[in-house]
């Protein structure tokens, strides 16, 4: 399974960057904003330090004004996945760029019927996400489960991409299932190779190692 980061922070990127598991990292409008810096600049920052997918989003709501800034965005480098919301503007300017060979990754998917829409229309990436659903008391990963299977019935590409991850749960979840990629904020990434029993073990086998004699 890939791992990205799901945010817009640089400095959390240059951290995972180095941790040498990355693979690729998506944004939306909220984290971009969160920087308080132009959406550009930031942008290319990412495309610098990271060599895989980057997921940029469109803001147009209107099939043209998708496809424009799909032409924009996408010209800019050629990591760049443009993230489109599953709408039915959305859903022609997914299939515009599965035409035009534009890599995309359809967001604010919450149900299964909208997984297939995307996959149907060429998405490159389908990105359920899960805590969002958590939240309003449903499961997030059955849709995981679901998707999953459709894809697999039908030999479908499209990657699952499990995102509005909150736990290491999550992710654990996301692998079992088989997704092909979990974006993961940045303190989920940290809390992942936690675990008391490493802390408590590695601190008795310090200790031990110095009641060994020097030569
Ligand atoms: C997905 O690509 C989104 O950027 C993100 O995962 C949404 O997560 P949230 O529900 O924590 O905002």
């Amino acid at each position: 399974m890939k791992f990205f980061i799901d945010t817009a922070d640089v400095g959390e990127i240059r951290e995972a960057t180095a941790l040498g598991v990355l693979d690729g990292v998506t944004t939306n409008p909220s984290l971009i904003a969160k920087t308080r810096r132009p959406f550009r600049e930031v942008l290319e920052e990412i495309l610098d330090l990271v060599d895989g997918p980057v997921s940029a989003e469109v803001t147009a709501v209107d099939f043209e004004g998708m496809i424009g800034e799909a032409k924009e965005l996408s010209s800019l480098h050629e990591n760049i996945v443009i993230k489109i919301p599953i709408i039915s503007e959305g859903l022609k300017a997914i299939s515009w760029c599965t035409n035009e060979g534009i890599k995309t990754n359809v967001t604010l998917c919450f149900n299964p019927m909208q997984a297939l829409m995307a996959a149907k229309a060429g998405a490159s990436y389908i990105s359920p996400f899960v805590g969002r659903l958590d939240d309003i008391s449903q499961d997030g990963m059955e849709l995981i489960t679901q998707i999953r299977q459709i894809y697999d019935n039908y030999g479908f590409d499209t990657e699952i991409l499990v995102a509005s991850i909150r736990s290491p749960m999550h992710v654990v979840q996301s692998a079992l299932i088989g997704a092909d990629v979990a974006t993961i904020p940045f303190k989920v990434i940290d809390s992942l190779l936690k675990h008391p029993l490493t802390t408590r073990g590695l601190e008795q086998f310090l200790k031990d190692w110095e009641q060994v004699p020097s030569q």
